[in-house]
């Protein structure tokens, strides 16, 4: 590591330190503290996973790292400072937000992500992308569920970092997440490196039953042993947190877990008529094709059964279908 690198890092160090300092032990981190109350969170939470506020003001960063001769060019180049336009000004970029420190590996802070108290826009800031942060490669948390992770050989994906540590809270030790972005072969192999199992946790809305297509083929890709959650639609694990209870979380969402073909019968079912014809059709079609990609004959012929009982289709007929256009079987 070059010597900038580390003056990075040690900066984000220092202000995720002043950050968690200033929502835990200042009067002007009560409202972030009351807001994460409400929410849930406990101190065993902000402390194991050092969440932090950064205040409603301009400067204090900007002053903490002046008085500590922290280069500001650099604080700049990791986007927890930013400049003024029309003079050149530095001003601290997070404000108002309570803050999640993102850490490398080697648990160094090397980032934070902040969020708004309240609806505004956008919910999420993030530092920016540096030398010594690559949102594409980091996996939040991953220092902390890696012993779990190992003990357990699987891992729990979620897609926030409230996920993350509201099922930590809830005894789920072994989950990480990727920032906001789509799963990278980058992380999948960090995380196989780790766990061969790993369970699919994402949002139950629209975007995570996407994400959650997609995932799976990278997973997949990368040699891991996928399943996915059971979270009923609309609701996010922390919100099902919240509101069932960290047992039923376990054993209802994460132990009842679905295979990825079972979660894609129901992914390609969604929107659909069944009963009539043409969409019934369309539907089979898209099941034999999800078919042809298991590499396990047992697992297809499996499948192929199921799908004829459930349409009463002659299961020859699929066969032949199989075989017809996809070469497979025979
Ligand atoms: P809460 O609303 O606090 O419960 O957060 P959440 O984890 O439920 O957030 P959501 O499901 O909306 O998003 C999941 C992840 O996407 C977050 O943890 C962020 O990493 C990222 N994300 C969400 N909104 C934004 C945004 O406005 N900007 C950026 N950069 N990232 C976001
Ligand atoms: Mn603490
Ligand atoms: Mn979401
Ligand atoms: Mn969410
Ligand atoms: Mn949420």
């Amino acid at each position: 590591l070059s010597n900038e690198n580390n003056t990075m890092i040690a900066g984000n160090e220092l202000a995720g330190k002043l950050f968690h300092h200033l929502l835990v032990n200042s009067e002007q981190g009560i409202n972030a503290l009351h807001y994460l109350q409400q929410r849930g969170f406990t101190n065993e939470m902000i402390n194991t996973f050092s969440i932090g506020y950064a205040p409603d003001s301009w400067e204090t960063l900007v002053n903490f790292f002046e008085k500590r001769n922290v280069p500001l060019d650099l604080m700049e180049k990791v986007g927890l400072l930013s400049k003024r336009d029309f003079d050149g000004k530095l001003f601290d970029r997070f404000r108002n937000r309570v803050i999640f420190p993102i850490w490398n590996k080697e648990g160094k802070v090397i980032g934070f992500g902040g969020r708004v108290l309240g609806n505004e826009q956008p919910k999420y800031l993030n530092s920016a992308d540096s030398i010594i942060f690559n949102k594409s490669t980091i996996v939040y948390g991953l220092h902390i569920a890696r012993p779990e992770m190992r003990k357990k050989n699987e891992a729990v994906l979620f897609e926030g970092y409230v996920d993350v540590i509201s099922a930590w809270q809830a005894g789920v030790k072994n989950g990480v997440a990727t920032l906001g972005t789509a799963l990278t072969n980058e992380q999948a192999k960090l995380i196989r490196r780790n766990a061969e199992t790993v369970i699919i946790c994402y949002d139950s809305d629209n975007a995570g039953l996407k994400a959650t297509y997609r995932a799976i083929s990278i997973l997949e890709a990368n040699n891991c042993y996928v399943k996915v959650a059971r979270l009923p639609e609309g609701y996010d694990p922390d919100d099902y947190i919240q509101k069932k209870g960290s047992e039923k979380f376990r054993s209802e969402v994460l132990i009842a877990n679905q295979t990825t073909m079972a979660f894609k019968m129901g992914f390609l079912r969604k929107g659909r008529n069944l009963q009539n014809e043409g969409e019934r059709m369309k539907y089979i079609e898209d099941v034999l094709l999800e078919i042809t990609k298991l590499s396990n004959a047992i697992e297809r012929d499996h499948y192929t059964r199921q799908l004829a009982e459930e349409f009463s289709l002659s299961l020859d007929a699929l066969k032949q279908e199989l075989y017809r256009i996809y070469k497979i079987g025979k």
